[in-house]
């Protein structure tokens, strides 16, 4: 009995999945219990046609911590992220030479399917991207698709419940679980979208600016909903928002491309020292709020 699922990620980030998957949707079981692994990037460099933008960037984003991105606008944050769970090579004119290893293998290998990886490495985008017209229930379980076992309904319903709690949403919707995704808050839609993403039990979870479009208190529900989660799935945050990354991540990463040069690390460590002694002066500029 075979209870591997395919193409999850790619449904939870292209808003492929447009039917009633009520019986189309399978427990990743074997998934469960594998918990978060270390994402490390050796000497990972970017290009979109000539335009080199990240220039031989390492980085190790340790198992159960938060590593928060940060850097001004066009260093390459977003790029890198792409890169960690393969949707960079989704755009045209865009190449990149480096590895990507997850808990040491090479998640571009040859022989390793690009489903792999996304569904291991999952992904929650600046503007929250629920299907508005699904239910909240089936939102939750788009990320899944059969692959020869249908779900029991306590299976669907247990892990809706699981993936909402986790994401902080469940006493909000609980009641109201067949409204559309569409009818939730902002806020409570990007909760949702984390939800979804967990509910194919990744291992990473990338979050790109996931608050820069919420108020205050969204912003800091989803800051408590990443705390909670960091003990079972690894998380790495982009962020433009000083006090978030000091707040929510253990590691942090300065990225940097000055006067057109490619995007580069220049400093990396334990967030608070990063803040309180930075080893760099353009990482103290930054921090301070000194230019970007
Ligand atoms: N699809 C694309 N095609 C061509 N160039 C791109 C594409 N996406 C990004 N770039 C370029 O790559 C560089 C890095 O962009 P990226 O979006 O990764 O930066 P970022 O650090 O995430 O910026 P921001 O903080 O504004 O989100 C920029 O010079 C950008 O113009
Ligand atoms: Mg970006």
């Amino acid at each position: 009995m075979s209870t591997d699922i395919t193409g999850t990620a790619t449904a939870t980030t292209t808003a492929t999945a447009t039917a009633d998957l009520a019986d189309t949707v399978v427990v990743p079981r074997v998934v469960t219990g594998r918990g978060p692994a270390t994402l490390r990037a050796e000497a990972v460099s970017a290009w979109f046609g000539d335009h080199k933008v990240l220039d031989r960037v390492s980085l190790t984003m340790p198992a159960r911590q938060v590593t928060a991105l940060i850097g001004p606008s066009g260093c390459g944050k977003s790029t890198f992220l792409r890169i960690l769970n393969r949707m960079h090579e989704l755009i045209g004119s865009a190449s990149l030479a480096g590895r990507v290893l997850l808990d040491e293998q090479d998640i571009y290998d040859r022989g390793r399917r690009i489903t792999h990886a996304r569904r291991e490495i999952g992904m929650v985008f600046q503007k929250p991207n629920p299907f508005p017209a699904m239910s909240i229930y089936d939102n939750v379980l788009a990320g899944l698709r059969l692959n020869a076992i249908k779900a029991s309904k306590e299976g669907k319903d247990d892990l809706v419940e699981e993936c909402l709690t986790k994401g902080g949403l469940w006493k909000e919707v609980k009641d109201r679980l067949r409204q559309p995704g569409g009818a939730l808050s902002g806020g409570q839609q990007q909760r949702l979208c984390i939800a979804r993403s967990l509910a194919v039990r990744p291992r990473v979870l990338l979050m790109d600016e996931p608050c820069s479009a919420l108020d205050p208190t969204s912003t800091r529900r989803i800051e408590e909903t990443i705390a909670e989660l960091k003990s079972e799935v690894t998380i790495v945050i982009v962020t433009h928002n000083m006090q978030q990354a000091a707040r929510v991540s253990d590691t942090c990463a300065f990225f940097l491309a000055s006067h057109g040069t490619p995007g580069v690390i220049v400093e990396h460590g334990d967030t608070e020292a990063m803040f309180d002694s930075p080893q760099d002066e353009r990482t103290s500029d930054y921090v301070n709020g000194r230019f970007g």
